[in-house]
């Protein structure tokens, strides 16, 4: 008997015995309880950690978001005895699949960033590179999302480990201090103390991440907590949780996670929560790389830090203020230290999502690392007037300094002090050379990377979907959750009637479940024929989730207008989350549910469309909707979504893909081949174009009669109960600003969307395109893109 067997048996007994029940009378949640416990305890006591650095160093990847989803499920299968546990539920006539349903999601993050953290965590486990993921314990994750009588987005407060949480533990251990404000004293020279005004202290809560047949390594969440409260009054430049006092408890500080809304506040208490995360981060990779006897200046050769977008980028002076303050190293050895030590992921081109702070703000909470920062700027400053001449200098400088205008800007600041930096798909990471960082490119030649993002195989194809797991299983030879380009050898299948079958019969099967899920959230039957078409992401404006609700307003009036005309069935399904203060996000959020709710109780609509919205979208909820995909929405306006991963989780999982020429689609496209995706709308350089004679959306919405038909029916209250102005602010930002290009890619969405129902009509063609999708998408794998890390930005120094 295995060893998990004799601790899941012994442990049994006893959790029963303390409860005088036998295990048949155990709830769902007790036997979750018990599995959790039990599972947890066998990966402290028995998988192993501490993988050997061979050709890479020690990544600490720092992020303020993780969204790691549910947990139970995932280190089963790791740990390899998912099956074991399955067969001992159903001796006592339980199933598995609903006892993983009791645990809760923690949503610790808003989206594609820090889900793409948590994949980096499992394949980095997964490929036994060595790794702390380093991240903040928010006591409430992103807010609950519900929807009102009015089709509103609502929210709630989501405190996701109150009850339990047993994927966790506390390292009392590990604690560190961190400072505020407070002064400066300058000493001589470049020796500065710095006596801060409060110190809050950071506490550790570990959660192991467990890879596949790989090792175990922590994903460390700091919790802010002090003895004493701090004025808050002397830094506020905002309205902290609408904060009755001007003296708040530290533990506030690790309170919430803000929501993004790419669009960058400047509240002091965000900066607070970057620098505490950065400073105990920093603490304990210093005291980790001391403790194993290496020198500091041997950090870069051993250690690298990578910072997940610029929230951790001021880890750069608070590595530079430890290196000179309390290790007394000159300027020179410190610099020269930290900038072979950082890396830096850009994942966003929007001028609105760059992060800039005050710099009184930054002067007032952090007077030491400021001054460093000037010096960091002063150095900037020499190199760029070396490299650039008279003529060229205003130009560069404007675009490289870290200080301008009052302002810190973080993205600079990062690239300056990284030895790489990467964009996050082969287009992204082109435009970030070429428009955002044209003059670093210059000054600092061979700096600038792609690592295109990927997926964890384990968590979306393995865990999410099991039956096409079994599929594939039975027909590729290897094991392709650890190897996802072994898929490839189910491309001759492709054509095969009989495998076409199966994987028809799978899709048809998880659209069943998918259906029971929506009938179950919001009471809706949908028609399981029908093309299951879906768009699940944040809700913004860039990812235009408007033009999918135009069109299906289009499709809704040309049904009712042509009763008798033969519709491919189709079922619209949405799901994401708009950050609470953006106004215009949630109204597309308010319109879709208007229009589902009109649509789904027209009769003309039976057995032709429906609308479903989901709400709540998050990790959990994702894994039972990307099985079911018919149709993968990836829409955004070219240019602005850096890569996506949900593109590439749905079109793995068999799902067509209509989208633009953006971000990681590009390579979609290329890898599943153009004839099995659905590409419209304008490019990068036709947007250009565009723009550059003057965009004006009222011109195509006085063009075009199908375009005009659908806007106009958000201002005549046919989705607002009759109210006329619900959608105004939309409406007016639409016809006057449209910023993404909704009007000018409207025709050719809709041409595309056509283009769709005509192929889904072909059911051996359309079946043997998905199975391209699956067996072409390898590459996609998150474990190609650690590779990538590992071979570009990652190998020893
Ligand atoms: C962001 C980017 C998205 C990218 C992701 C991970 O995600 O916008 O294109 O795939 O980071 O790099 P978002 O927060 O928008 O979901």
């Amino acid at each position: 008997m295995s060893s998990f067997q004799t601790l899941l048996e012994t442990s049994l007994k006893t959790y029963c015995e303390e409860r005088f029940v036998q295990p048949e009378q155990l709830t769902d949640r007790q036997w979750y309880q018990f599995i959790a416990e039990v599972s947890q305890q066998a990966v402290l006591q028995s998988f192993p950690h501490n993988p050997p650095l061979v050709s890479t160093r020690k990544v600490n990847y720092l992020s303020m978001e993780f969204l790691i989803g549910r947990l139970l499920g995932n280190n089963l299968m790791n740990l390899g005895v998912y099956d074991q546990v399955q067969q001992l539920l159903a001796k006592c006539g339980k199933n598995l699949v609903d006892i993983l349903e009791q645990e809760r999601d923690p949503s610790l993050g808003n989206g594609g960033l820090g889900r793409l953290a948590a994949c980096y965590l499992d394949s980095m486990a997964s490929l036994s590179q060595a790794a702390v993921g380093y991240g903040l314990h928010y006591q409430y994750g992103l807010f609950k999302q519900l929807i009102g009588y009015h089709g509103e987005q609502l929210e709630r407060g989501d405190a996701w480990n109150r009850d339990f949480y047993p994927q966790q533990y506390h390292r009392a251990d590990l604690q560190q201090k961190v400072g505020f404000g407070g002064q400066v004293v300058h000493l001589q020279d470049d020796k500065y103390q710095w006596q801060p005004e409060w110190e809050i202290f950071g506490e550790a809560f570990d959660l192991p991440v467990v890879g596949y047949k790989g090792v175990q390594q922590p994903l460390r969440l700091w919790q802010g907590y002090s003895e004493t409260d701090f004025d808050f009054a002397v830094f506020n430049d905002g309205d902290y949780l609408h904060a009755e006092s001007r003296v708040i408890d530290a533990s506030k500080l690790t309170k919430v996670l803000y929501p993004n809304d790419n669009h960058q506040e400047g509240k002091a208490l965000r900066l607070m929560q970057q620098y505490f995360h950065c400073a105990c981060s920093i603490a304990d990779i210093l005291r980790q790389h001391l403790a194993q006897g290496r020198s500091l200046e041997q950090l870069p050769e051993f250690e690298v830090i990578q910072l997940n977008d610029t929230h951790p980028a001021i880890a750069i002076p608070e590595l530079m203020r430890v290196l000179l303050d309390q290790y007394e190293l000159s300027w020179e050895k410190a610099w020269s230290i930290c900038s072979k030590t950082f890396a830096y992921t850009n994942h966003t081109l929007l001028p609105e999502a760059l992060e800039q702070w005050d710099q009184t703000l930054v002067a007032k909470l952090l007077p030491r690392h400021i001054i460093i920062i000037e010096r960091i700027n002063n150095e900037l400053h020499h190199l760029v007037k070396a490299e650039f001449n008279e003529d060229e200098f205003a130009q560069a400088w404007y675009e490289t300094a870290v200080l301008m205008d009052n302002r810190v800007r973080m993205a600079n600041l990062c690239v300056v002090g990284s030895f790489a930096v990467n964009g996050v798909a082969q287009i992204h990471s082109d435009l970030v050379v070429s428009d955002l960082f044209p003059a670093y490119a210059r000054l600092f030649k061979g700096r600038f990377h792609n690592v295109t993002n990927g997926v964890t195989p384990r968590r979306w194809i393995r865990q999410a979907n099991p039956a096409l797991s079994a599929l594939l299983d039975q027909h590729v030879k290897g094991d392709w959750t650890k190897d996802l380009e072994l898929l490839r050898q189910i491309e001759p299948l492709a054509k095969d009637p009989q495998f076409q079958r199966a994987y028809q019969a799978i899709k048809q099967q998880n659209k069943q479940a998918l259906a029971q899920v929506i009938e179950q959230e919001i009471g809706l039957k949908v028609n399981g024929e029908a093309i299951f078409d879906i768009q699940i992401k944040r809700f913004h404006e860039y990812k235009r989730q408007q033009l999918n609700l135009l069109n299906i307003i289009a499709t809704y009036q040309e049904i009712k207008a042509n009763p008798e005309q033969a519709v491919v069935p189709r079922l619209f399904v949405f799901a994401g989350k708009a950050a609470p203060g953006y106004f215009l996000a949630k109204q597309i959020i308010q319109a879709i549910n208007n229009l589902a709710a009109t649509i789904n109780s027209d009769p003309d609509m039976q057995g032709k469309l429906q609308v479903a919205f989901l709400p709540d979208y998050r990790v959990s909820l994702a894994e039972k909707i990307i099985p079911a995909a018919d149709v993968s929405e990836q829409i955004s306006l070219a240019g602005k979504e850096a890569s996506g991963t949900g593109n590439m989780k749905l079109a793995l999982n068999g799902a067509i893909t209509i989208g633009t020429l953006d971000g990681a689609n590009v390579e979609i496209a290329e890898f599943a081949g153009e004839e099995n995706v659905v590409i419209f709308g304008h490019t990068v350089e036709s947007v250009r174009e565009l723009r550059a004679n003057g965009y004006n959306p009222r011109e195509y919405y006085e063009q075009d009669d199908v375009l005009r038909n659908a806007i106009d029916a958000l201002t005549d209250g046919s989705f607002a109960n009759g109210d006329q102005h619900r959608y105004d602010a939309l409406v007016d930002n639409l016809i006057n600003h449209d910023p993404f290009c909704t009007l000018a890619d409207f025709a050719s969405y809709r041409a595309a969307q056509q283009e769709i129902a005509k192929r889904y009509q072909n059911q051996t063609a359309w079946v043997e395109s998905a199975i391209l999708n699956t067996a072409r998408l390898g590459a996609f794998s998150s474990d190609r893109s650690i590779r990538d890390y590992q071979t570009r930005i990652w190998k020893k120094a």
